[in-house]
């Protein structure tokens, strides 16, 4: 396949996470094509030839499919009765402490069947395609016992076999205190550690370990503990922190040298400084702030600083349930303050290199494989400029056509 006669292609380059997102390092060419054979990008240069299907790409942007480094897309049930409650005023804690939150999606999920979850999850894919996103981590953390987490764990990985997405499992039975250990974290910790990681090792069904560190779930100390241990066990980290109560979790995360630390709406100058120091990647999901009500995280301090940063969905049936990537463009560019440049880089490279995929995906080079988005624009910055409306025309993952939206528009005739 040739995609010929390109109007304007946008892509940052190499393997690695850009700190501070630096716009100077997009690559912009405009006029240009791409050649795509056995599913890799084999050229990109002009008038390129070839046999094969063309696609002619003079009104279209073009660059990376998008990655998604945070979602919790596998669960059972929905909580719009909750989010109800929450837009009546009720507070996202406020409901967690009476029960309800992860723990009604934890009740839903147990009762789901492997089939349920597959079904969902497979639906909810075409809902990510659409906003262009081609690879996403998925978390477990619905199931909190052994079974269930597996079960979870498990339909991602029948997704996996199903799907042209490319989809990254990351283990987070630390995601909330099930009722059995109501009020014993550190009993329930062990458990994991003990019972239910060793098993998720023995399937190779996992790549990452996650915990959710907050007042009224796992406590920084608590945390530490968990991740030093899961560290031994083998496994990268990722966090959930500084979401809700201003814990310094992204100092934890810098010292245990996570990944990626995620949220960060209450991160302080020493977690921003631990960041850069340990080279974790901040992960900011500004569609939770928006449906939390809550400020966004300080972006602008976090890439001034030169912390490299995602921008990812937190897809998920309480705290965000949108992986809206039109209005993930609009809240970053308006209220975060992010260049449009930088919020592409926080789409695409920064996400492949914190999942561990930047040699295949993230950028548009030679020997990457082929997941490109085609967007119904001139150049990039239309994109932000068209806020809240989903730009995306065609994608292709792997050289292949997987979404065209071409023949849906009214006819001009
Ligand atoms: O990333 N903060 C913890 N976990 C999710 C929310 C999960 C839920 O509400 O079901 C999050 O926001
Ligand atoms: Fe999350």
């Amino acid at each position: 396949m040739i995609l010929k006669n390109i109007k304007q292609l946008v892509t940052f380059t190499g393997h690695e996470a850009i700190p501070g997102n630096d716009p100077a390092r997009a690559q912009i060419l405009e006029g240009i094509d791409i050649k795509i054979e056995d599913g890799l990008i084999s050229q990109i240069g002009p008038n390129l030839s070839g046999i094969g299907p063309e696609i002619d790409c003079s009104d279209f942007t073009v660059t990376p499919g998008y990655v998604d480094s945070h979602t919790h897309f596998i669960f059972g049930g929905n909580r719009e009765d909750e989010y109800r409650m929450r837009l009546a005023g009720a507070s996202y804690v406020e409901i967690m402490e009476a029960g309800g939150g992860i723990r009604t999606s934890v009740r839903h999920t147990r009762a789901a069947s492997l089939e349920d979850l597959v079904e969902s999850g497979r639906i909810r894919l075409m809902g990510f395609l659409e906003n262009g996103i081609t690879s996403l981590e998925s978390k477990s953390g619905y199931g909190l016992d052994l079974e269930t987490e597996l079960r979870q764990l498990e339909a991602m990985k029948v997704l996996q076999a199903q799907s042209a997405l490319t989809i990254v499992p990351t283990f987070m039975g630390a995601h909330d205190i099930p009722e059995e250990f109501a009020d014993r974290p550190k009993a329930y910790l062990d458990y994991i550690l003990e019972t239910v990681l060793p098993e998720v090792t023995k399937q190779g069904i996992a790549q990452y370990v996650d915990i959710f560190t907050e007042k009224g779930v796992f406590g920084i100390e608590e945390s530490r503990d968990f991740l030093e241990q899961v560290k031994q066990q083998g496994y990268p980290i990722r966090m959930h922190a500084d979401e809700i109560v201003p814990l310094d979790g992204a100092v934890l995360a810098g010292q245990v040298a996570a990944v990626s630390a995620d949220h960060l709406l209450q991160i302080s100058p020493r977690g921003i400084e631990a960041l850069k120091r340990s080279g974790t990647i901040a992960g900011l999901l500004p569609l939770t702030a928006f449906s939390l009500r809550a400020e966004y995280a300080p972006a602008r301090d976090l890439l001034d600083a030169g912390v490299p940063v995602n921008l990812a969905t937190d897809y998920n049936p309480g705290s965000c349930h949108s992986f809206s990537v039109p209005l993930l463009i609009a809240l970053s560019t308006i209220y975060m303050r992010m260049s449009m440049l930088e919020v592409l880089c926080g789409l695409t490279i920064n996400p492949a290199a914190s999942l561990g995929i930047a040699h295949q995906v993230g950028t548009l080079e030679v020997g990457k494989r082929a997941d490109i988005l085609l967007h119904r624009a001139p150049n990039i910055h239309f994109l932000p400029y068209h806020f809240g409306v989903n730009t995306v025309e065609i994608v292709i993952i792997n050289g292949e056509v997987q979404l065209d939206r071409r023949n849906s528009h009214v006819s001009r005739k």
